[in-house]
C-alpha cells in the first residue's frame, strides 16, 4: 500500500504506544509499575460530572460553532483574566479537542510546507511529529550548558528567514522546569522583532510547586492581545483531570483565531458539546479540586526525589512543576530506549525514554499515580541497578531475578 510522504514521517507517539504496552501487561496479570503515565489518577470535578449529566439526561448534544460555545468562551476569559490578568474578547478565544488541537490547528495556520517551528529540547514528544504533519520543519534548540533551558541567544541564533513560530511549554513535560520571566520576555521581543509567533503551552498552568506562581506570559508583553505574536494555550486535561473529556482552548490575537476556526470547522467541527459544557463548569465551578491535586503531586515530587537520590549515580533535578522528573541515567546506560527496555523487561516498570523527548541518557518517571506505586517501581529500579544487590526481588507472588 502507498501512504502520502505526512503519513510516512510521522511515528506513533511512544507514550501512547507504552500506555498500551502496559495495559497489555497488566491484562495478563503482570505486577507492571506504570511510571509512564500523563495524566493525574484524581476524579474530574463534580461540577463537571453534574453538569455533563444534565445536558445528557436533556438528550440534546448538538452541534456547537466550531470554535465553542459562547458558554466555553466565556469561562475561557474568565481564566484568562483571573490567571493571566489579561481582558480578552470573544473573537479572541477558540476552544478546540483537547489543547493537542489547538496546538495543530495553529500550526496549520501559520505554517507552509518548508518552514520552520523552533523549540527548546527537551520538549513534548509531539512537537515534531505536529509541526511535520503541518508540513513544517522542526528545529530543536539544545542548551549549550547541558540544562533544561537554553538562553534566550541560543533561541534565536536558531530561527532563519524561514522561522515562523516558537513552541515553548511551562512548566514543562518532561522536565518539570518553569521557564523564568527573563527569557520568556527576551524571547518575546525578539518573536515580535522578528514577526515570529511565540505560541505558549501552559497545559500544566497551575501545576507548580512551593509556592511557585506561573509567570503570566502577557507581562512578557506590553501590546495588546490583537497585536502581539503570541498565543496562549491552555485546557482542562491536567489541572482539572479531564483527559478524556479532550477540551482545550487558545487565546490570541482575532485574525489568527479566526483562521484557526475555519481550519477547525473542516477538520472536526466543533470540540464535543457535553465536554464543553462539562468544562464550562469545571473552569466556573470550586477550585478546591485543582489545589488539592497540585499539593498532592507536590507531596509525591518530593517522596519521588528523595527515593531517587538515594541511587548512587544519578543525577535528579526537582521538578518545579507537572508531574513528571527527568532524571540523568547516564552512568547505566547511555541509551534511554535500550535502558527503558531493559527495565520494562527485568522489573516491570514503564518509564519513557528521555530521547524520545530529545535528550539522550535521561529517562522520565511519573508520578501523577499512586504514591505506592511510585515507591514500589523506585524500589525495583534500586534493585536492579544495584549491581552488588541479591540475586532475586520478589513482589507478591512474582519473582524477578538478574
Ligand atoms: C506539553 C503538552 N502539551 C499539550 C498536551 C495535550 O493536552 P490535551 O490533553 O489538552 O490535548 C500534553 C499532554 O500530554 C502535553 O504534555
Amino acid at each position: 500500500m502507498s501512504f502520502s510522504k505526512i503519513a510516512n514521517s510521522i511515528g506513533a507517539s511512544a507514550t501512547l504506544k507504552l500506555n498500551a504496552e502496559a495495559g497489555r501487561m497488566r491484562a495478563a496479570g503482570q505486577p507492571v509499575i506504570h511510571l509512564g503515565g500523563g495524566e493525574p489518577k484524581s476524579k474530574a470535578p463534580q461540577s463537571a460530572i453534574e453538569a455533563g449529566i444534565e445536558m445528557l439526561r436533556s438528550g440534546e448534544i448538538r452541534y456547537t460553532p466550531a470554535s465553542g460555545t459562547l458558554a466555553m468562551k466565556d469561562a475561557i476569559i474568565n481564566y484568562t483574566a483571573n490567571y493571566y490578568g489579561r481582558q480578552v474578547e470573544r473573537a479572541n478565544v477558540i476552544a478546540s479537542a483537547g489543547a493537542k488541537q489547538a496546538i495543530m490547528v495553529a500550526l496549520m495556520a501559520l505554517v507552509d510546507p518548508g518552514d520552520e517551528v523552533v523549540y527548546p529540547v527537551p520538549y513534548w514528544v509531539s512537537y515534531p511529529e505536529m509541526v511535520r504533519l503541518a508540513g513544517g520543519n522542526p528545529v530543536a534548540v539544545y542548551a549549550a550548558d547541558g540544562s533544561f533551558q537554553p538562553t534566550v541567544q541560543e533561541m534565536i541564533d536558531a530561527f532563519g528567514p524561514r522561522t515562523k513560530a516558537v513552541l515553548l511549554n511551562s512548566p514543562n513535560n518532561p522536565s518539570g522546569r518553569v521557564f523564568d520571566r527573563d527569557f520568556l520576555t527576551g524571547l518575546m521581543e525578539h518573536c515580535q522583532q522578528q514577526g515570529v509567533f511565540l505560541l505558549m503551552d501552559d497545559i500544566y498552568h497551575r501545576l507548580v510547586f512551593d509556592g511557585r506562581i506561573p509567570v503570566p506570559c502577557y507581562d512578557c508583553t506590553d501590546l495588546s492581545v490583537d497585536d502581539a505574536n503570541l498565543l496562549v494555550l491552555n485546557g482542562v486535561s491536567k489541572q482539572y483531570a479531564m483527559t478524556g473529556f479532550r477540551i482545550g482552548w487558545a487565546v490570541g490575537p482575532r485574525d489568527l483565531i479566526k483562521v484557526m476556526s475555519n481550519i477547525q470547522s473542516h477538520q472536526s467541527g466543533n470540540p464535543c458539546s457535553l465536554s464543553q459544557q462539562a468544562a464550562v463548569a469545571a473552569l466556573e465551578g470550586a477550585q478546591g479540586s485543582v489545589s488539592r491535586l497540585g499539593q498532592e503531586l507536590e507531596n509525591n515530587r518530593d517522596e519521588l526525589v528523595s527515593l531517587l537520590r538515594e541511587i548512587p549515580g544519578l543525577n535528579v533535578n526537582s521538578p518545579e512543576g507537572t508531574f513528571y522528573c527527568f532524571c540523568n541515567f547516564s552512568a547505566f546506560d547511555e541509551n534511554s530506549t535500550r535502558l527503558a527496555a531493559f527495565l520494562l523487561e527485568k522489573v516491570q516498570v514503564v518509564t519513557v525514554p528521555g530521547i524520545e523527548f530529545g535528550m539522550e541518557g535521561f529517562l522520565r518517571l511519573s508520578y501523577c499515580g499512586d504514591i505506592e506505586d511510585v515507591r514500589e517501581g523506585v524500589r525495583r529500579i534500586k534493585w536492579i541497578l544495584d549491581e552488588a544487590g541479591s540475586n532475586e526481588l520478589k513482589v507478591g507472588d512474582t519473582v524477578f531475578t538478574r
